[in-house]
């Protein structure tokens, strides 16, 4: 799953999802999911079009809002078929407009009520003995009074806020990918257990396999790579190679 965050421009967000397409297209064994950002999803919707069946598009947030008076806003039903996921609770997101367990709840539910898959974000602050089961406790709030059969439906990253990067190789400083499993194991207590578990903090090239080794991880989640077209076709023939 890449996550462009705030970056490319149009012509920026044409080049970089043209690439990824032809460096990816008859890749076997890995889902692709691209998030740009929300204003260029119909362009890298064409380009990576519905009959690449192992590409999707997906945004970086969805309102908790339906359809309305909501300025700036963008409701899960204004963009049901045409995004399949969306990631909700992004630590950078959740710092920027103050996002609540309740408000975070709220987006799962318009999601999923709109067929969009949610891509939950969980992470911890700093590091602790005890923080994998407070996540796991944080997890199950978020999904309050979603079913087990819609719970398995959702994606869920666990991503350590203490290991995302700020977008260069100076700045990361991933989980340890057998940390990354405990806490999926704990994780994987409060979602049925065919539920997708990915891990998202300075995934590059070089580590990923590392974690899709790990018997608890299905993917990962990634920013600052997936800026780049030939760190991020390397890390998913990487990635497809551990598949
Ligand atoms: P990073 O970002 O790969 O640059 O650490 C991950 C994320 O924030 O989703």
């Amino acid at each position: 799953m890449a996550n462009w965050k705030n970056n490319t421009n149009l012509s920026e967000a044409h080049v970089l999802a043209m690439g990824v397409r032809n460096e990816l297209e008859h890749i076997d064994g890995v889902k692709v999911v691209l998030c740009p950002p929300a204003v260029w999803v119909t362009e890298v919707k064409n380009i990576v079009h519905d009959q690449i069946h192992h590409m999707a598009v997906g945004m970086q947030d969805i309102s908790a809002e339906p359809t309305g008076s909501s300025t700036g806003e963008i409701a899960a039903d204004l963009v049901e078929g045409l995004i399949d996921y969306a990631i909700i609770g992004h630590s950078e997101t959740i710092e920027l407009h103050k996002f609540d367990a309740e408000i975070i709840n709220e987006k799962i539910h318009s999601a999923l009520a709109s067929k969009i898959t949610p891509i939950i974000c969980i992470g911890e602050e700093q590091q602790s003995s005890g923080s994998k089961y407070a996540l796991a406790k944080k997890l199950d709030s978020y999904l309050d009074n979603v079913s087990a059969e819609k719970r398995a439906k959702c994606v869920i990253a666990y991503e350590p806020i203490w290991a995302i990067s700020k977008g260069t190789k100076q700045t990361q400083r991933p989980a340890s990918a057998e940390y990354a499993n405990e806490v999926a194991v704990q994780l994987k207590k409060v979602v049925p257990a065919n539920t997708t578990i990915i891990y998202g903090g300075s995934v590059t090239a070089t580590n990923v396999l590392q974690y899709v080794a790990q018997p608890e991880i299905d993917g990962v989640l990634v920013g600052g790579a997936s800026l780049h077209l030939r760190e991020f076709s390397t890390l998913v023939k990487n990635a497809s190679r551990g598949s």
